[in-house]
């Protein structure tokens, strides 16, 4: 999806995102963060990059962790307005700094993060092949990247359920709520276009990741994807 569509769309909805996210997904989504960040405990990954960070959710989840330094980055400043909102109130930004950026074409120097982490952004990305690269160069060998993404169930009945309620019931409510017309039919759109399963680890092991593994979550809604840099 081309970046200033998406920049516009995230810009345009920032006020209402956290409301909705929770609201939409049932308070699960949370619970999904909490479960890919996880999936670093035994690493303990003391600086780590958040990409598409968005109001900063991901990035707070990654506190449990105890890291020196989580670095935020995202296209929409709309967005990162909340999550540096979010963080002061926490008082956390010595620890959480977020900045504007694109996935596509990272600042930082290679080496220079233990962990990249990604929740809900790769199916943005304008170059998804281009993102997971650049987020394989600035980790360290043996670093570790973390992709937490919606998937597709496959098995009756949630399969049904889930296909009607992200086709009729979600962009409804979206609407209603974030009263842009269009961002909450974008979300379902991207879903069913993006690469899940084996397709996605395959895109992972392209950019450069060893050892990748999925973990389908609450029926396959999500997965989380983890991989390491050899
Ligand atoms: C659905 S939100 C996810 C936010 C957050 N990670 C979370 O867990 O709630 C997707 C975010 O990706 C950002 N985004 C989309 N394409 C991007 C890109 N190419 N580079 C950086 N951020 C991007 C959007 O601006 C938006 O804030």
């Amino acid at each position: 999806m081309q970046k200033e569509y998406v920049r516009s769309l995230f810009d345009n909805i920032a006020l209402r995102y956290d409301l909705l996210n929770h609201l939409l997904s049932g308070g699960v989504d949370l619970y999904w963060r909490r479960a890919a960040i996880q999936t670093l405990t035994s690493q303990q990954p003391k600086s780590i990059l958040d990409v598409a960070t968005g109001t900063a959710d991901f990035a707070l989840a990654a506190m449990r962790l105890h890291p020196e330094e989580v670095i935020g980055v995202d296209i929409s400043e709309q967005m990162l307005d909340i999550g540096r909102k979010k963080i002061a109130r926490r008082q956390l930004a010595k620890t959480i700094q977020l900045q504007s950026g694109e996935a596509e074409n990272l600042t930082f120097e290679t080496g220079r993060f233990d962990a990249a982490i990604v929740a809900f952004g790769a199916r943005n990305f304008e170059d998804l092949d281009k993102g997971l690269s650049e987020m394989n160069r600035v980790l360290r060998k043996d670093g570790k990247i973390v992709v937490l993404e919606f998937s597709r169930p496959q098995i009756f009945p949630m399969k049904q359920f889930y296909f009607f309620y992200f086709k009729h019931i979600l962009p409804m409510v979206g609407r209603l709520i974030s009263k842009d017309k269009e961002a909450y039919q974008y979300l379902p759109d991207t879903v069913m276009r993006f690469p899940e399963g084996k397709d996605f680890i395959l895109r992972l092991r392209n950019a450069g990741f060893a050892s990748v593994e999925e973990q389908r979550l609450t029926f396959g809604i999500a997965t989380i994807y983890t991989g390491v840099k050899s």
